[in-house]
Formats: C-alpha cells, structure tokens, sequence
C-alpha cells in the first residue's frame, strides 16, 4: 500500500484526492495546508486521518512513501525538494516551478535521489491526446509542418468558478508578488507541454503578454497587484522544422475551459478538441478525404491518467515519461516566452539534451 501525503489543501487538491480514492493499493493518510484550519476541514470532510499546518511537521511525523504538492506555484520547488530530499516520490502540480533555475535544481533532486518524479499536466490523462500523439508519431499526417493549438478560459468575465475580485482562490493567479506567472504560467503550461507533446520539441519562441486593465483602484485587490498577464500569442518553431501558433488568454465569453490543437502534415490533419470530447479526435488522412475535406471521428481506448501512472511508477519501481524533466522543459518554454516578451524578438530555447524529448518527431 503506497502512503500519500497531500500538501496544500484547496481546490486541486480535492481532484487529487477523488482520483486517488479510486486507485487500489494507495491512501491518503495525511495532509496540510498553511492557512489554519484548512487542512483540518479538508481532512473532516474527505476522510483523511491526519491534518497539519506546517508540511515538514507532517514529513516528519508521518510515514509516507509519496507526496502529492498542490499547493500555490510559488511553494512547489521547496516542497518537492524537501520530499525528496527525505527520500520521498511526489507528484507535482503545474507548472513544476515558477524560474527555470528552480525547475533544473528539482529535476536534478529528483534525478539524483532515484525516486518517482511526476508533474502533473493533466491533459495529458486524456485518451485522444494519447490517441492522436501515437497516431503523429506513426506517421498518420506524414511530416508535421503546421500546428495552432489555444487553450481558452473565460473566468476573468464569466462568474462560472467564483468572483476573482473577492480575493478568493483565483485572486493570487493574477498577482506575481504570490507567485503566479499569469495566464502564461497558469495554462500555458498545459498548452505547450501538449503542443510539444504532440509535435515535438520546440526550437525557437517568440511571444507577446498581455495584462489588461480589469478596472479596478490601481490595478489592486486588497494585497494583490493585477500585474500577471492574462493573454498571449506565440510563434513557434519546432525542431523538426514544423512551426506553429499556440495562445492562451481568460477573457474568452463562451469557453469556460477549452484546449484544442490542430496539426497539419504533408499527409493530413489531426484535430484534438477537448470540449467535443476527451476520447476522440478527428483525422483528415488519404488523398480522397483530404480533397473531400472529409474529417473521421478515431474513438481512443481509455488510458490510464497521471494519479495511476504516479502509483504504479512507485510500485513497479518504472518511471513514468511526465517526470520533472517535462516539466523542466516546459519551464523553458515558459521562461523564453517571458525573455522574448521583454526583448521584443524571437529567442532560441536552450535545453541540454538530457531535457529534451528527441524522438521519430526530433530531426534537428
Ligand atoms: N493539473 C491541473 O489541471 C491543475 C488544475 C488546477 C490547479 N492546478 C495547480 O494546482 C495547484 C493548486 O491550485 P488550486 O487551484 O488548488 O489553488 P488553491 O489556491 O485553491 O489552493 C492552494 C493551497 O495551497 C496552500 N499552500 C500554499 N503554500 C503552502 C505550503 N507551503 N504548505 C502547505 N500549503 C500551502 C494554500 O494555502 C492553498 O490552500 C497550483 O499549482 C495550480 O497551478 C493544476
């Protein structure tokens, strides 16, 4: 039986929990969060047998084999460094950190101790982007050359999740002084890591961030500053030689929560749309659908998600390819984004190889 522990109990960290309930051979046997009280409730309300309120009382007086940090992206590095230093697997929310530097020095940690590393790009628990990144890398569309991938919220106009003004638990994902790197760090993270999942390394990025005024006294909500962006546009290209735009933004009226890529090679097109539905996608493939402009629905077997592949990483003793090395990546994609922004011009991502996913997709 695997022994988790949970750190940060707010709104994710009941996703965590339901999905480790399902899961034979784990249990949740403690968790933490810093604001007094939290954990307690979580813990009473979810079945939990023991709560605390500072996270190294709970490494220290539980014996746990896992963690799982939900917490704020600001607390991610030092959670996962200290777990791991105690010799404990952890599973990682995104964005694995909020600087690239942290998230080298985690995956360094995590290569060094030996233990399960994960980060949790959740999309990637879906059978049609399993499905359709298969289907590219056996060659379904011939040479990847054109890529447009979004992943589009509305939260900042619609009042679907709560009112961010409230100073509730989208209030610190506007503010960079509580560590949020903005819509960029928020679900760019997501986009890219399935953009780069599908398609392959990514090269070069150039990228613009927006922060739009929301209209209130001096840009602030109490202690936060609205200073996070909360759109971008990015150019990229990948290693391959394929090139792509990727966006995101939280002002979409009408998508509460949409991803979509779409990928065009030299022998067709894969459409992955998670609002129409997280098992299937669509191809337009072989010389008479493509000049019909004729699109198939490809139902996807299930596949197992992170939470599962987390557990049996640690009691098979195989790693898991969504490891902190992924997300490290992914940092970059966010750091050069964020460098590109400030400079104004296109800039290289510069990853050793040890962090790059190669691959039938990686020609350069
Ligand atoms: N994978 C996904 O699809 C997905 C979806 C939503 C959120 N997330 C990520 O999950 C994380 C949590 O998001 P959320 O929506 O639950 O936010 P939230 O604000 O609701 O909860 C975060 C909790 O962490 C606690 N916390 C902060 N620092 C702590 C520390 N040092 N020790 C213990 N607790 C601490 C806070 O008090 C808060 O209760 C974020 O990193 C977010 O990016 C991932």
């Amino acid at each position: 039986m695997v022994r988790l522990g949970i750190i940060g109990a707010g709104g994710m960290a009941n996703a965590h929990m339901d999905r480790y309930r399902e899961i034979e051979g784990c249990t949740v046997v403690a968790c933490c969060d810093v604001v007094p009280g939290k954990a307690a409730k979580f813990a009473q309300d979810r079945g939990v047998p023991s709560s605390y309120e500072d996270y190294r009382a709970m490494l220290d007086h539980e014996a746990l084999d896992a963690v799982a940090v939900v917490t704020t992206d600001a607390t991610h590095a030092e959670c996962s460094l200290e777990a791991l230093g105690r010799g404990l697997h952890v599973l990682c929310e995104k964005p694995l950190a909020t600087s690239l530097e942290d998230a080298l020095r985690m995956t360094e940690a995590a290569r060094a101790s030996g233990r399960i590393n994960m980060v949790n790009f959740s999309y990637r628990n879906s059978a049609a982007v399993q499905g359709a990144a298969a289907a590219i890398r056996a060659g379904a569309i011939g040479r990847v050359l054109h890529v447009e991938a979004s992943y589009l919220q509305s939260w900042l106009v619609s009042r679907e999740w709560g009112d961010w003004r409230t100073g509730n638990h989208l209030t610190w994902r506007l503010s960079t002084r509580h560590g949020s790197a903005g819509v960029l760090g928020d679900i760019g993270c997501h986009i890219y890591d399935m953009v780069s999942y599908l398609c392959g390394d990514i090269a070069e990025i150039q990228c613009r961030l927006r922060t739009f005024s929301k209209g209130e006294p001096n840009e602030m909500v109490g202690e936060y500053a609205l200073d996070a962006n909360d759109s971008f546009v990015s150019a990229a290209s990948f290693c391959n030689g394929a090139m792509g735009a990727v966006h995101s933004t939280r002002w979409a009226s009408g998508q509460v929560n949409s991803l979509r890529a779409r990928i065009y090679g030299d022998g067709g097109a894969i459409d992955v749309e998670l609002d129409r539905s997280w098992d299937e996608y669509r191809t337009c493939t072989g010389q008479e659908a493509i000049d019909r402009h004729d699109w198939r629905t490809e139902v996807c077997p299930p596949s197992p998600n992170n939470y599962q592949r987390f557990i049996t990483a640690i009691q098979t003793g195989c790693p898991d390819p969504c490891d902190f090395a992924v997300g490290a990546r992914v940092q970059a994609y966010l750091h050069y984004s964020q460098e590109s922004d400030r400079l104004g011009a296109a800039c290289p991502i510069r990853m050793t190889a040890g962090y790059l996913a190669g691959g039938p997709l990686h020609v350069a």
